[in-house]
């Protein structure tokens, strides 16, 4: 099949009250990984790929690798999607190189570190859909800011969403999910406590509130990676440096996901798993050198730890529940 739009995947998740996992790809062997992940366990997927990513890959290579993902797993639907874009202009890029969705990052400044206002946010959020439904491309939108500055994004300020404002931009911009901030942020550095009382750092009510208030709405957790512990000692016992990272507890997403979370954002987690894989493998064959070696240890470690949150979210089993819809459907349902 070809690639889905997010619209459809979220909205069946919506039905069942299950989360899908949008997994940050930057390379061939993260594409296999989570496609592997996919297959093995019949989930339907979304694949992300931030400005950064598609700098590294020079746009073109994102594309044409997920497009022969798609074409090697042609039975799982997979939306691609841009993560957080930071105008109107990157978005339509996006759109012109096969992307099924995009996210328009609203709550900052095409610098992507200045907080906008709301009526900003709105401004050009309302923009973004406007192009974007008349092409039956979904689109996330995002108000508060997380906290963390990863590669440049973000304020490094903390401003959780307002629910009521959460409402009224649901409903003036016509955005088809919301990325909420309720506590967490980007990297392996999420909470300064220990890692048994993260959990409690998330203010779950933020998502029960906007839940109650627009109940048709996917919700968005950015942030999402949880940093485990063994990922963590692996980095570490092979020569690594990540003292006291901490990230959120798979009970708070499974929690979240209840809630009305539906859309799990996780990119630190695969960068974990694709390092300590690589270091560990240095250190245990000092005399290799065929790259195929290693980046296939590091592929290995990334279906690991996706196929693991697809089912702890529950995803795992629904590629096959619904008929894939294509862009121009979407567009008849938009108009
Ligand atoms: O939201 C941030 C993601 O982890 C993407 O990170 O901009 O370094 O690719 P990146
Ligand atoms: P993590 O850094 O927790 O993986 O979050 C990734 C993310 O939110 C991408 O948009
Ligand atoms: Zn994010």
């Amino acid at each position: 099949m070809p690639l889905v739009p997010m619209k459809q995947i979220l909205d069946e998740a919506m039905k069942k009250n299950y989360g899908v996992g949008a997994f940050n790809v930057n390379n061939m062997e993260q594409i296999q990984g989570i496609m592997r992940a996919a297959k093995e366990t019949q989930s339907p997927v979304i694949v992300q790929a931030s400005r950064g990513a598609l700098k590294y890959t020079n746009m073109y290579y994102i594309k044409h690798m997920v497009e022969a993902a798609v074409e090697d797993n042609p039975e799982i639907p997979v939306a691609l999607h841009l993560d957080h874009g930071n105008s109107l202009q990157t978005c339509k890029l996006a759109i012109e190189l096969g992307f099924t969705s995009v996210m328009i990052d609203g709550s900052l400044k095409e610098d992507s570190k200045t907080p906008t206002s709301f009526d900003e946010n709105v401004e050009v959020t309302k923009a973004v859909v406007q192009y974007a439904h008349s092409l039956g491309v979904t689109v996330e939108g995002e108000l508060g800011t997380l906290g963390g500055i990863e590669d440049g994004v973000g304020s490094g300020k903390v401003k959780l969403t307002d629910p009521d404002e959460a409402a009224r931009f649901i409903k003036i911009t016509g955005v088809d999910a919301l990325a909420l901030a309720i506590g967490t942020s980007h990297g392996a550095y999420k909470f300064k406590v220990d890692p048994s009382l993260a959990k409690n750092m998330l203010k779950m009510e933020i998502i029960k509130q906007v839940r109650e208030k627009a109940p048709d709405t996917p919700l968005v957790m950015h942030g999402s990676s949880s940093v485990p512990k063994e990922l963590i000692d692996i980095v570490n016992s092979y020569g690594g440096n990540l003292p006291h990272a901490v990230g959120v507890p798979i009970s708070a997403i499974q929690e979240a996901i209840k809630l009305g979370i539906k859309k799990i954002n996780v990119d630190t987690d695969g960068r974990l798993a694709i390092t300590g894989a690589i270091r560990k493998f240095f250190a245990e064959n000092p005399a290799e050198f065929d790259p195929r070696s290693y980046f296939g240890a590091a592929r290995q470690a990334v279906y690991e730890v996706v196929k693991g949150k697809m089912i702890d979210f529950g995803t795992a089993g629904h590629a096959s529940d619904y008929k894939p819809l294509t862009l121009d459907d979407m567009k008849k349902i938009y108009s």
